[in-house]
């Protein structure tokens, strides 16, 4: 029913290509029903974390006040997904140059067991260095995904290890921590880039 919810807010994407498909099939109709009448709006988004950064830092919403942010929850060891989003997000940040700089970009993880900062840390080389890498314990990282309505699970392997499911917006968080919209994968980055600047200027 979360699930539901949220997919009625945002087109979830799942990591996991056979769930994925499954998910879509089966619960993300975008077409609003009577039954949903408490789907999340971006005043629900956003709210109280604790954090630890992929430089080892503590780091909580208290950072983030007066400054325009972006937020992708997801984790390292994802396929394609994560990596895509990240690799144009900054894409975007380089396009918009400095001006990005007011901006925090975050990448949260939903796999505190395998993404410790020293992971985070190394994965993040490959990307925008303004990107700051999130992770913590499990209770903290379930609290910062239930604060922006993100979903994810586990979901074992058959050869012992697992790999996440998780919801893979964007989301645009202005000044004052509110929600002000999202990117979609499926987007053209130009219209990322637009989003995004658009963000900045508010
Ligand atoms: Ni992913």
């Amino acid at each position: 029913m979360r699930i539901q919810r949220l997919a009625l807010f945002v087109l979830p994407v799942l990591a996991s290509t056979v769930i994925g498909i499954n998910f879509f099939a089966a619960g993300a109709s975008p077409k609003r029903s009577a039954g949903f009448v408490s789907a999340p709006q971006p005043a629900d988004i956003g709210g109280a974390f604790q954090l630890t950064t992929h430089r080892g830092t503590p780091f909580t919403e208290r950072d983030l006040v007066g400054r325009p942010f972006v937020v992708f929850f997801g984790f390292t060891h994802c396929p394609s997904v994560c990596p895509t989003a990240l690799f144009e997000l900054s894409e975007i940040l380089r396009a918009i140059g400095s001006a990005a700089d007011q901006l925090t970009p975050l990448f949260i993880s939903v796999d505190p067991e395998r993404d410790t900062p020293e992971v985070l840390s190394s994965y993040l080389e490959s990307f925008d260095e303004r990107i700051v890498g999130l992770t913590g314990t499990t209770a903290q990282v379930r609290a910062a995904a239930e604060a922006f309505r993100a979903s994810y699970q586990k979901v074992p392997l058959q050869d012992g290890e697992y790999t996440m499911d998780h919801s893979a917006i964007v989301y645009l968080m202005n000044r004052t921590g509110r929600m002000t919209g999202s990117l979609d994968i499926h987007e053209p980055i130009e219209t990322r880039k637009v989003k995004v600047t658009n963000l900045l200027s508010k």
